[in-house]
């Protein structure tokens, strides 16, 4: 062989061989007893990650933002963290508390906002801080008082989950203090480790869900990160947080006898949920605008996209443009309205039972007199000032023989139902007595029944749709 076979050779079997000590070594993942398999490792803030084989080995995933840390983390298991550059590259989990600890202090919210500052401005603003002493709740909560003061306990299982030692035993929320008077807060929602859907709608609020609260002078808070580190708290990641499932035990209840709230199942039915859609990926969609959870705290910048936001807007009137398209044509005497639900994850309205829809349909001739309408639906009573005109209501009517609606908590016959169902029209048309020269059309959402400008009325109603005919 001449020199030149011989380079050639040389080349070749380092070809093969450098690449076996440039590939990094495989790290491992392991507890008291042994390896662990199927742990998720990533260097903290990045997407891509590695899992554990039997033997906990792992093959380092890249880290394309030069973090400083690993992290390993199962379900079960605080989240571990190490020097990325620790070598043999080992990572210890050590379990979770093996029982929950019903004598923890709960924690305000207030003591959160020093480190997760956004976070704590999205909750203060949203429907799960109000929970326990909104305007509109108290409103109805003072008729269930005056109507049925035996009843009340029951509505704090959801509306006030951590107010559970009520020394009157009354659990009466008009005298809720102290942290409890938070409503749906941070450390109690952050102390969820299993939400049960066995007794779905009838065992609800606190009573639905299994809590691992510390003992005493530790931290322990589950989410649905798995690569989040502090120094002197520990974090678990549940993958629970990211699923519909979560929400349930709030977000469905049969109370005295009445499917109150039934968005879960009807999530459960939705298109939106064959699409792989949680109620997360609409209500708690990332803001773009959140890139550090605890910044100057220990947070580290991360992708915003990959963190939620907990402002949870609920039927607010960009969420309600955003899921309703009405379509209007008007041919002749004969008008059609087209309403659609789409983009949405449950029927609409949905939650409170008393929410509903007023489509109202007015016409003029050219002296500016109202059309009366020849053929076609007329608004019943139940919507106070707009009765008698052309429209419908899309909500649940609680009836009595004499009429509706009445509160859920009172004894009625019958129930109507004439809400939207995700992807499917409604058809409204209405014959006038004459061609009108025009015709406004309107869609209004209200929350409660209520008579407009009554006690409570501030904040009932919203526009969603209201157009001329021509413009
Ligand atoms: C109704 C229950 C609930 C309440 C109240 C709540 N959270 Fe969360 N939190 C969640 C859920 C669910 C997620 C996961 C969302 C997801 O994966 O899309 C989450 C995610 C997080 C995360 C992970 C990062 C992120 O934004 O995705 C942090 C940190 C957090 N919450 C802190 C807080 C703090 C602080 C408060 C109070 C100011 C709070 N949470 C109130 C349910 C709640
Ligand atoms: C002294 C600062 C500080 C305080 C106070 C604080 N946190 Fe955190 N929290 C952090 C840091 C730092 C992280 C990790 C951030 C990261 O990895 O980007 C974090 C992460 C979290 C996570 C994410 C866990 C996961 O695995 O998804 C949750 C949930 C959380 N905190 C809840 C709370 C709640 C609830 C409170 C108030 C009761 C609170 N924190 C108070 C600093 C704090
Ligand atoms: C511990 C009970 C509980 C849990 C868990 C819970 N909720 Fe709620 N939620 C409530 C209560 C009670 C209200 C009503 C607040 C009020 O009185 O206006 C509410 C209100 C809302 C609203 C309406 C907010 C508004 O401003 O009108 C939305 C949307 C919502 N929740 C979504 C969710 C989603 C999504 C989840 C799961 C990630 C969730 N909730 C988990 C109890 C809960
Ligand atoms: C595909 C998006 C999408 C999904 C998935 C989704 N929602 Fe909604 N949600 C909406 C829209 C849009 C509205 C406003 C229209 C309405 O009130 O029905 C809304 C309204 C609500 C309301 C009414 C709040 C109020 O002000 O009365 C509640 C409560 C709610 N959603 C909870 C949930 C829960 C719980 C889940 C999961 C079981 C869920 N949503 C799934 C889009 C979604
Ligand atoms: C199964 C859990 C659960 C129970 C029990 C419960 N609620 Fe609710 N409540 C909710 C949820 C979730 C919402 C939010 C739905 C929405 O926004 O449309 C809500 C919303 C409301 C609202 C609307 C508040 C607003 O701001 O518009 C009123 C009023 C209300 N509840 C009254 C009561 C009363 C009174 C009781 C006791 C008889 C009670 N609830 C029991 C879960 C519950």
């Amino acid at each position: 062989m001449g020199p030149a076979r011989w380079i050639a050779v040389a080349a070749l079997v380092a070809a093969a061989v450098v690449p076996l000590f440039l590939r990094p070594a495989p790290g491992q993942v392991l507890e008291a007893s042994g390896p662990v398999a199927g742990a998720s490792v990533r260097f903290q803030g990045a997407c891509q990650r590695a899992l554990t084989d039997r033997h906990g080995r792992f093959q380092p995933p890249a880290n394309p933002r030069g973090s400083a840390r690993i992290t390993a983390s199962r379900p079960g298991y605080a989240i571990a963290a190490a020097p990325a550059d620790r070598l043999p590259l080992q990572l210890f989990l050590t379990p979770l508390p093996a029982a929950d600890n019903d004598e923890y202090h709960w924690l305000d919210p207030v003591s959160c906002a020093s480190c997760h500052g956004e976070i704590y401005s999205e909750w203060s603003a949203s429907g799960h801080a109000r929970a326990a002493n909104g305007s509109r709740f108290l409103h109805e909560y003072n008729k269930l008082a005056a109507d049925r003061p035996e009843a009340i306990g029951v509505c704090a299982l959801c509306h006030a989950p951590t107010f559970d030692r009520d020394p009157s035993l009354d659990y009466d929320l008009r005298t809720v203090k102290g942290v409890n008077a938070n409503g749906v807060h941070c450390d109690y929602c952050h102390k969820v480790i299993e939400a049960r859907t066995d007794k779905l709608g009838f065992q609800f609020g606190r009573d639905a869900y299994t809590l691992l609260r510390p003992p005493d002078g530790q931290q322990l808070f589950f989410g649905p990160l798995d690569d989040a580190v502090r120094e002197g708290e520990t974090f678990s990641h549940a993958p629970l947080y990211s699923q519909s499932r979560y929400c349930a035990g709030c977000h469905e209840g049969v109370i005295y006898g009445v499917h109150v709230y039934a968005t879960f199942s009807e999530w459960l039915a939705s298109p939106a949920r064959a699409q792989g859609k949680q109620c997360q990926s609409c209500h708690m969609a990332p803001t773009g605008k959140l890139t550090n959870l605890a910044p100057g705290m220990g947070g580290m910048e991360r992708d915003p996209q990959s963190l939620a936001s907990h402002a949870l807007p609920g039927a607010t009137e960009d969420m309600l443009k955003r899921c309703l398209t009405v379509q209007v044509s008007l041919r002749g005497a004969v008008a059609e309205v087209r309403i659609t639900a789409a983009n949405v994850g449950h029927r609409v309205p949905t939650g409170f039972i008393d929410r509903n829809l007023v489509l109202m349909l007015e016409a003029v001739d050219a002296a500016g007199k109202p059309v009366v309408a020849a053929a076609g639906p007329a608004l019943p009573a139940a919507v106070g000032d707009h009765c008698g005109k052309s429209g419908k209501v899309f909500g649940r009517q609680l009836r009595r023989a004499e009429g509706g609606p009445v509160p859920f908590w009172a004894a009625h016959d019958a129930e109507d139902d004439t809400r939207l169902a995700p992807g499917a029209a409604d058809v409204t048309e209405v014959t006038f007595a004459q061609a009108p020269a025009r015709l406004r059309v309107r869609l209004l959402y209200r929350r409660l029944w209520l008579p407009p400008g009554s006690p409570g009325w501030s904040g009932n109603e919203v526009t969603v749709f209201d157009r001329r005919f021509p413009p």
